[in-house]
């Protein structure tokens, strides 16, 4: 694995206006000043009527926290663990396409700024710069996010190159068997800028890592991602990694379930920001019951910030399966030597709930476990 470089000090905008943003809306207003306006819509956008969209961010506020007082505060540690990866917080950098649509520099430098909050990227397969650019870039830990491609030998070669790169875990996204419609992009005709390609495809050939002939992303995907995966596909990926697979884009219990019999180490629980299928269930609300569907199994279930990092989204980004009732007891983060109790790692107390679903959302399942 390649040397680990220091993280360098963060560049300031030309303008300081990203730093007087005391909050992620301002930076998403601030994009979409800054951004052309198609680029914004990508980014922004969802899937049909964009329900999901609007619900993921909702779920939220589904969720209200009983807070515990008198407990020592002076140092607080949020560092933990992910599949054995140490990071500074329980919040990891999901897989996003396409960064130099925003800056030039794009996914090389999100893994430098990810390397400097201490935590993990997931890089994707469809990024704007190599996985082995990124890796070269990074100053923290990677993962690779996988696109299983209809032709099974770029597929293998993008498994072994994000080995050889260093990057420790796939996380296989298995929500995208065919594009979301997103009406944003239709309307916009978007289309990535001259110069931008797919570039882990770059060395598959020219034709595939432009999407000029497919005359859209969706015609893209259409054309080269394989729409007939099934679980018998997780098994063959199995076969070709000796790297932890993570199965991104599950919803239900009995699909967590299965993820684990089917050797999966993660389970993140989306609906890719609403980008998939429109009018799914809101991820943090579907995470409660995927929890209680896979406790057997892998160790981390985890689900998403609806873009925007409030307060709420901390919560529940990310929940050990094991430790579950641990990171609802005082407000400590799970911790991965908590994990195979229900005794907090901080207080030592016995969990008790405190943190309910809104009286119009009745607690149930997992939430009222002590
Ligand atoms: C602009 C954009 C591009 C994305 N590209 C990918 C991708 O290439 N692969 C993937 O698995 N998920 C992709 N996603 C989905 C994210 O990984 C993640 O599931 C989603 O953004 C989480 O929802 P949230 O934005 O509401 O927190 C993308 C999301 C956005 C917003």
């Amino acid at each position: 694995m390649p040397p680990r470089k220091r993280p360098r000090a963060r560049k300031p905008s030309p303008d300081g206006a990203l730093e007087r943003c005391v909050n992620v809306d301002e930076v998403e207003a601030l994009a979409k000043k800054r951004l052309r306006p198609a680029y914004y819509d990508y980014y922004a956008g969802g899937a049909g009527d964009e329900c999901t969209l609007a619900r993921n961010r909702g779920g939220f506020g589904h969720y209200a926290l009983l807070h515990r007082v008198l407990v020592n505060v002076e140092r607080v540690d949020t560092a933990t663990q992910v599949l054995g990866t140490q990071v500074s917080m329980p919040i990891l950098v999901a897989p996003t396409a396409y960064h130099r649509l925003a800056d030039d520099e794009g996914e090389t430098a999100t893994a430098r700024g990810t390397g400097a909050a201490g935590t993990l990227m997931v890089a994707s397969t469809l990024a704007t710069r190599t996985l082995e650019e990124i890796a070269g870039a990074a100053t923290g830990p990677l993962w690779f996010q996988l696109y299983v491609y209809r032709d099974r030998g770029i597929t293998e070669r993008l498994i072994a190159r994000a080995e050889a790169a260093g990057y420790r875990a796939l996380v296989v996204t298995v929500d995208t068997p065919r594009l979301g419609r997103r009406e944003r992009d239709v309307r916009n005709r978007f289309t990535l800028r001259r110069g931008l390609t797919v570039a882990n495809l770059a060395a598959e050939g020219a034709g595939l890592a432009r999407w000029e002939q497919y005359g859209s992303m969706a015609g893209y995907a259409s054309a080269l991602l394989d729409p007939s995966l099934t679980w018998d596909t997780i098994a063959w990926i199995r076969e070709r990694t000796r790297l932890p697979i993570v199965l991104k884009g599950i919803a239900r219990a009995d699909d967590a379930a299965r993820a684990v019999e089917h050797g999966a180490a993660g389970v993140w629980v989306s609906n890719h920001g609403g980008r998939q299928l429109d009018g799914c269930e809101a991820s943090v609300l579907a995470l409660p019951a995927v929890v209680a569907g896979s406790a057997a199994g892998p160790r981390y279930s985890w689900t998403e910030a609806s873009a925007a990092a409030r307060t709420s989204s901390r919560r529940s980004l990310w929940v050990p399966v094991p430790s579950w009732s641990a990171a609802l007891c005082c407000g400590a983060w799970p911790r991965e030597e908590s994990a195979a109790s229900a005794t907090c790692w901080r207080c030592s107390g016995r969990s008790s709930p405190s943190l309910f679903r809104s009286p119009a959302a009745p607690i149930s399942g997992p939430w009222i476990q002590g």
